[in-house]
């Protein structure tokens, strides 16, 4: 059965933007994310704290934690890798974190630089400061159904992780097809390890499109069980550490399968929809959401 609602979390101004090869102006994030609230997204990813020689595109998150106008109800959740950066992201106001691992030890190394292992040491350190500080944390695990380096994942490490990530505090954990790689069959079998170490309802799924599965995996996700959808105004975005990745799924284009599910999101597809223009004339490109580019309008 599916859900009557789904929480649907925008990381566009995060994972679209971190990719961009020309540094986008403060003031446009700043303008992107006070767009989506407008639309009704209850959670957008707003930067990360991450060092500014690894991502230069990041590098303004102090300003753009200023800048945005948070509404009330809205979380706008920050990538923070370490406990430098989650201080830096609380100094700034910032709510809520997430930390970010990954189920291959090769793309573990070439995003942060540290094998799994000494990942989760440091993200426990950092769920550690965010209990005190009262401070909710979201983990990713990255690489779920393949990795740029190692080529297959499997479900059982998948599992590990996320179950250690959960185990640390984490209140949802994020499954990343972080290359976009996955089919329904391999999403179905990762999240049937995944499910039982960790309960279905603090599961989330964040596909890339590169393949062009990734409706169709958020869709058998939803079948079983999972309400928690990531996604990236008009589909912008990969990863700078998996060369050849696409964006995420269009919000867009989840909000018109949710909605013709009868699915409730509480955004507003119009407005979504201006956001994803706003953002594809400041970068001077083409649309990657179906959705904004058909020309039948209904
Ligand atoms: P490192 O070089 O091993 O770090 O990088 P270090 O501890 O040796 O420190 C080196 C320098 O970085 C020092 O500065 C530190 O102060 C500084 P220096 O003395 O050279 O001037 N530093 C920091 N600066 C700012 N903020 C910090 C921070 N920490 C140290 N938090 C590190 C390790 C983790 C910092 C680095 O590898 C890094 O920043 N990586 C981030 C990579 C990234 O952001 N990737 C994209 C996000 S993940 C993703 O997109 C996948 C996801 O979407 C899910 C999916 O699709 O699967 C989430
Ligand atoms: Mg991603």
């Amino acid at each position: 059965a599916l859900p009557e609602q789904v929480k649907i979390v925008e990381v566009g101004p995060r994972d679209g933007l971190q990719n961009e090869k020309v540094i986008v102006p403060t003031d446009v994030k700043i303008q992107l994310i006070d767009m989506l609230s407008e639309a009704g997204l209850p959670v957008i990813e707003a930067t990360s704290f991450v060092s500014p020689k690894w991502v230069p595109q990041m590098a303004d998150q102090v300003e753009v934690m200023r800048g945005i106008c948070r509404q009330p109800g809205v979380v706008y959740p920050v990538l923070t890798p370490n406990l430098k950066g989650f201080q830096a992201a609380v100094k700034a106001g910032a709510d809520e974190v997430a930390i970010f691992g990954a189920a291959s030890e090769l793309f573990s190394k070439k995003n942060i630089n540290c094998s799994v292992e000494e990942s989760l040491q440091r993200f426990e350190e950092v769920t550690q400061a965010a209990k005190a500080a009262g401070v909710r944390v979201r983990g990713y695990v990255s690489c779920v159904l393949g990795c740029p380096y190692e080529g297959q994942v499997s479900p059982h490490k998948v599992a590990q992780v996320a179950k250690r990530l959960y185990t640390m505090g984490c209140y949802e954990i994020s499954l990343g097809d972080t290359i976009g790689v996955g089919t329904p069959g391999s999403m179905q079998a990762m999240l049937a390890a995944v499910s039982k170490e960790v309960p279905v309802d603090s599961l989330a799924v964040h596909c890339h499109d590169t393949y062009g599965q990734a409706l169709a995996n958020i869709l058998i996700a939803l079948q079983m069980g999972v309400r928690v959808v990531d996604a990236s105004v008009a589909g912008l975005g990969g990863c700078p550490y998996a060369q050849g990745a696409s964006g995420n799924v269009a919000t867009e284009d989840v909000v018109y399968m949710l909605h013709g599910l009868g699915i409730h999101t509480g955004v507003d597809l119009q407005k979504l929809m201006d956001a994803g223009a706003f953002i594809c004339r400041s970068l001077n490109r083409r649309t990657s959401s179906k959705v904004a580019q058909a020309s039948c309008r209904l």
